[in-house]
C-alpha cells in the first residue's frame, strides 16, 4: 500500500494554510527549477573535471568517501533554501502538511533510482539503526539463528548480539577467508555461504559492499541459495553501494535492505534509508512509535514514527538524486571502474605495494586495500594526513592495509601524486 499523504485538496482548504499552500509549493518548485537549470549542464561535462561541483578542500587528497561523503554544491543550495524556508514559519512545515506532498516526492524519486516502490522505502537516519529494527523487530527467538560473516560491518552486526541476548536467538559469524579475496570467485563467495548455512539459520545478513575489502557480493545468486536452504530473512547491507552503483532492490532478491547515503549519494549526513519488500512488512515490529502508528497503520510509514524531524534533510533526496542522474549512473560507475583499474595498476608496479582486494570489477567496487608491506598502515595513515593532508581509512590486523575510496570527481593526477608521496617517503 502507498504510504498515505495528506491530499493536496486537504491541504489547502484550513484557512491559514490555504493563504500560505500556493506560495510554499512554488517556493518548492522554484528550488527545484534553480537546481534543474545547474546540473541541466552535467550530462555534457567530464566526470573527472567535476570537482568544482564540490566544497572539499583543494588541499586535501580526498580518498575517504566511503566513511563519509560531501555534498554537491548545487544540492547544499537546494538544502540551504529547504532549511531558510523552514524556519520562515516552523509550525507549517514541521506539523501543517505544507511538506507532505513534496516528503512524498522524494520518496517516489528515491524508490525509482534504486529499482523498488515507494510503499517499501522508510526514511530513517542511517544503515546502523535500520539493522536496529530488524534485531529488535523480526519474529526471532530460542533456536533460531542469525549468521554473518567477518566481513559484516559493526553496525550491521552488534545489534543482533544485543538483541538476540534479550530475545534467546542466536548468532553465528563465519570467518571469511581475506587473503582469498584477491583471486576469489563469485562460486567460491557462494560455496563458503552453502557451508555457513545451517537448518536453524532463519536470518541471513549480507554485506552488499563490505567497508574493508569492498567486496561486491551477487545478491540475487546469494539470495538463491540462501531460500533453498530455508533461510527465512535476508537482509543486506548497502551502506556503501547506493550512490556508488546502480541497485535493482526489486531484481535483488533481498527482505531488507539498509542504506547510509550520507556516503555516496551525498545527502545531508545523518539521512538514512531502508528498504523493507511489501510482503515484509507484516512481519517486522516498529522499534519506535508515537502518534503516527493509527494514523499509518499498514503503510510503510509506521516504521519511520518519529515525532518532530529533520523535513528540510528529507526533502534534500530529491535534489541529491537529481544530481546524480543527471551526472548519470552508468557514467559514474565506468569513471569509477577506470579509476579502480589505475589504482590497481599502480599497486602492481611498485614494489612494496600489494593489492588486496578483488580483481574482478563484478566483484569489485570504488573502495579497495592497497598494503604497504612492512608497514603498519595507521603510520602510513598518520604520515599522510599530517604531512600531507590525504585522508584514507587505514585497517590493520591481517589486513594491514590502506582503504582507498575515491569518487568520480577524483583525479588520476591525485592519485598518482599520493602514491608517488607514498613511494618516495614511506617505501623509500
Ligand atoms: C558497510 C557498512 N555498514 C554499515 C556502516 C555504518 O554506517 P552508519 O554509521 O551510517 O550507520 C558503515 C559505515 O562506514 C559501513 O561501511
Amino acid at each position: 500500500m502507498n504510504p498515505p499523504s495528506l491530499p493536496r485538496r486537504e491541504f489547502l482548504k484550513g484557512s491559514a494554510l490555504g493563504v500560505l499552500a500556493g506560495p510554499v509549493l512554488e517556493r518548492i518548485a522554484g528550488t527545484r527549477s534553480r537546481l534543474a537549470e545547474e546540473i541541466a549542464v552535467l550530462q555534457d561535462r567530464s566526470l573527472a573535471g567535476m570537482a568544482d561541483q564540490y566544497s572539499l578542500d583543494p588541499k586535501i587528497t580526498y580518498l575517504n568517501h566511503a566513511s563519509i561523503g560531501t555534498i554537491p554544491i548545487p544540492v547544499q543550495r537546494a538544502h540551504e533554501a529547504f532549511l531558510s524556508l523552514c524556519e520562515e514559519n516552523p509550525w507549517l512545515y514541521m506539523w501543517g502538511g505544507a511538506w507532505e506532498e513534496p516528503r512524498e516526492d522524494a520518496r517516489r524519486k528515491v524508490a525509482a533510482h534504486i529499482g523498488c516502490s515507494s510503499s517499501e522505502l522508510v526514511f530513517n537516519h542511517n544503515t546502523t539503526e535500520g539493522f536496529n529494527l530488524l534485531a529488535s523487530g523480526l519474529p526471532l527467538g530460542e533456536g533460531d539463528e542469525v549468521l554473518f560473516s567477518s566481513l559484516n560491518h559493526i553496525g550491521a552486526s552488534e545489534c543482533w548480539r544485543h538483541h538476540g541476548q534479550r530475545r534467546g536467538f542466536s548468532v553465528r559469524v563465519f570467518d571469511f577467508p581475506m587473503g582469498e579475496a584477491e583471486k576469489m570467485s563469485r562460486e567460491r563467495l557462494l560455496e563458503l555461504h552453502a557451508a555457513a548455512i545451517r537448518p536453524e539459520t532463519r536470518v541471513l545478513v549480507i554485506p552488499h559492499i563490505d567497508n574493508t575489502l569492498g567486496l561486491r557480493h551477487p545478491l540475487p545468486e546469494l539470495c538463491k541459495l540462501a531460500r533453498e536452504k530455508g533461510v527465512e530473512y535476508i537482509a543486506a547491507d548497502g551502506a556503501q553501494t547506493i550512490g556508488m552503483l546502480p541497485v535493482n532492490l526489486a531484481e535483488s532478491g533481498v527482505d531488507f535492505y539498509c542504506m547510509s547515503p550520507h556516503k555516496w549519494l551525498q545527502v545531508p549526513k545523518g539521512s538514512g534509508l531502508l528498504y523493507i519488500r511489501e510482503n515484509r512488512q507484516a512481519d517486522l515490529r516498529p522499534w519506535q512509535v508515537t502518534w503516527g502508528q493509527s494514523r499509518w497503520k499498514g503503510s510503510v510509514r509506521v516504521f519511520e514514527d518519529y515525532g518532530t524531524r529533520a523535513l528540510p534533510d528529507l526533502l534534500t533526496f530529491s535534489a541529491a538524486v537529481d544530481f546524480h542522474e543527471a551526472v548519470g549512473q552508468e557514467r559514474k560507475a565506468e569513471r569509477l571502474r577506470k579509476l579502480w583499474q589505475h589504482c590497481m595498476q599502480v599497486a602492481d608496479s611498485t614494489d612494496g605495494l600489494r593489492w588486496r582486494s578483488s580483481r574482478d570489477w563484478d566483484l569489485s567496487c570504488s573502495l579497495y586495500a592497497i598494503e604497504v608491506e612492512g608497514k603498519r598502515s595507521s603510520e602510513v595513515a598518520n604520515h599522510m594526513w599530517e604531512k600531507h593532508a590525504a585522508v584514507f581509512r587505514a585497517f590493520g590486523g591481517d589486513l594491514n592495509s590502506m582503504r582507498i575510496s575515491p569518487n568520480f570527481y577524483t583525479s588520476e593526477a591525485e592519485i598518482d601524486h599520493f602514491f608517488e608521496i607514498i613511494k618516495t617517503e614511506i617505501i623509500g
